[in-house]
């Protein structure tokens, strides 16, 4: 059976276009700095970003714990959201490996943190304290609604940054969905943060491969901290070749998956039985409710499953859907009709 699946844009496959770019790729070995193909990924994502230079890594993950283990020194502490994916998701690396100190303030619904907040929680220099050295966001806000955050909100915790003399991460895995969403450049929102991650893996469908881009000191030493993490990788211009192609052709994808994302969480509203509000959702990520649902979270996922639609439940009655290029009109339409199957 046909699945379709709507888990994450993780699961997108490498198109043919860099099938062929893999197997044509011309390898150096990356380590000692000569696979021209990283080298150009790196050149051509560092003018994309409007950032002096950018680095190659093997994921998201590795890309935030670079970045703000290059921020951090040891024992400082980074400002971060409690719904970030850094908090959440990345398994404690900031503090296990970079021994970094969180102050974790609460997210809004749309993914920012309110202002007062970061400003209250910087740290004054007391012997008690541990210094405050980081601010990091996330640009879309995957738990946040798929949230795009924008400019202004942006330029004000860059300013409340540069009075305090910190720096600005943004985990912007899906940074090129924020940019569809709010129409700009990725440039524009990239002017306000010192570094900042994106994952080609996800939306833009490479295999493997996530950028960190900053000023040419930061990839400096986000070089030296990759080696340290043992993310130093030899031949890679193989996923470097499909990288390439992420950026320049698959960025024109995002259109789609937001139009699809928004058919879901309309039709999906139409439901009795499912809590949505379909203005929320601005990329392509949805969550959504059941309300008095006769099945628990699991069978309710295994049952949709037996009719080829694949989902996750991320909290107790709290079930998200990815739009992503393996998604199609007809796969929409087809998941519109089980939803209202199932629950009619
Ligand atoms: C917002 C966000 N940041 C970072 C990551 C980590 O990316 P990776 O899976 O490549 O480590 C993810 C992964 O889903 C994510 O959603």
């Amino acid at each position: 059976m046909n699945i379709i699946d709507l888990r994450s844009d993780t699961v997108t496959l490498p198109t043919k276009e860099m099938m062929d770019a893999i197997q044509n790729a011309k390898l150096g070995d990356d380590v000692l700095e000569d696979d021209f193909v990283v080298k150009k990924l790196e050149d051509e994502t560092a003018k994309l970003s409007g950032k002096d230079a950018a680095l190659f890594v093997p994921s998201g993950t590795m890309g935030n714990l670079i970045s703000i283990m290059v921020h951090c020194p040891r024992g400082s502490e980074v400002i971060l959201g409690d719904k970030s994916h850094t908090f959440k998701y990345e398994a404690g690396g900031i503090s296990a490996l970079g021994g970094i100190h969180s102050a974790q303030l609460s997210n809004n619904s749309d993914g920012t943190i309110d202002i007062d907040k970061i400003k209250t929680s910087i740290r004054e220099d007391n012997v008690h304290f541990p210094k405050t050295a980081c601010i990091s966001l996330e640009n879309s806000h995957n738990l946040c609604n798929g949230s795009p955050i924008n400019i202004e909100y942006l330029s004000q915790v860059y300013n409340i940054a540069q009075e305090n003399n910190l720096k600005v991460h943004t985990d912007g895995a899906r940074i090129f969905n924020s940019a569809v969403a709010l129409n700009l450049e990725l440039k524009e929102l990239t002017t306000y943060t010192d570094s900042i991650t994106f994952c080609l893996s996800k939306g833009l469908s490479a295999p493997i491969g996530s950028m960190v881009c900053g000023t040419k000191e930061f990839i400096y030493h986000a070089r030296r901290t990759r080696k340290i993490l043992g993310g130093g990788m030899r031949q890679v211009g193989i996923l470097a070749s499909a990288g390439l192609i992420s950026i320049s052709k698959m960025t024109n994808q995002l259109k789609t998956d937001h139009l699809h994302l928004s058919q879901l969480a309309n039709g999906l509203s139409q439901i009795k039985k499912i809590e949505i509000n379909p203005t929320n959702y601005k990329t392509n990520i949805l969550y959504f409710s059941i309300k008095n649902n006769p099945f628990s979270d699991e069978e309710f996922i295994q049952h949709m499953e037996k009719q080829g639609i694949r989902f996750f439940a991320l909290s107790k009655n709290k079930f998200r859907l990815v739009t992503h290029s393996g998604i199609s009109d007809k796969d929409i339409h087809f998941t519109l009709n089980v939803f209202n199957n199932i629950l009619n």
